[in-house]
């Protein structure tokens, strides 16, 4: 009986290592090489509070001048498309031709990008 205690408590610690780490188990766990889901900013802007949010609209100072400018909100059908393709995306949002984007395209699907996007409208 100690020995099956003990296994339980090793499990639990190691799952407490595991949240504490910062580990994501969906497409999520790309994003968080460049992004914080809360208020810091890394590589990318701070994602915290994002769905429905104006685009280029936090304090980050590395924006493009593309995204900096904005003019739309990231809803969920902005987000699908800037999870598919977002050199196509930046394009088509800003409605500018030559607009660029310092995100590297994610292509998520859309079943991934929906995932994501339910996991974003929880932070
Ligand atoms: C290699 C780094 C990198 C990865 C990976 C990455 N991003 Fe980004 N992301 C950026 C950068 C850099 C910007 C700013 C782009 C610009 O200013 O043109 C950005 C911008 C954004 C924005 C616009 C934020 C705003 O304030 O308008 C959203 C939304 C976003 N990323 C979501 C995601 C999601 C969700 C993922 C994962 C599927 C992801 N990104 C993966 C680097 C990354």
């Amino acid at each position: 009986m100690k020995k099956i205690f003990n296994a339980m408590a090793v499990t639990a610690i190691a799952a407490g290592a595991l949240m504490s780490a910062n580990v994501y188990a969906g497409a999520e766990a790309k994003c968080a090489a460049c992004h914080d889901f809360g208020s810091a900013h890394k590589v990318g802007p701070a994602l915290g509070g994002i769905v429905g949010k104006p685009a280029g609209s936090t304090d980050f100072g590395g924006y493009s001048d593309s995204l900096k400018k904005g003019g739309w909100a990231w809803d969920e059908a902005n987000l699908r498309k800037w999870l598919g393709d977002s050199n196509a995306a930046i394009k088509e949002l800003s409605g500018d031709a030559n607009a660029t984007t310092k995100m590297p395209p994610q292509k998520l699907t859309d079943a991934q990008a929906d995932e994501v996007i339910g996991f974003l409208k929880g932070k």
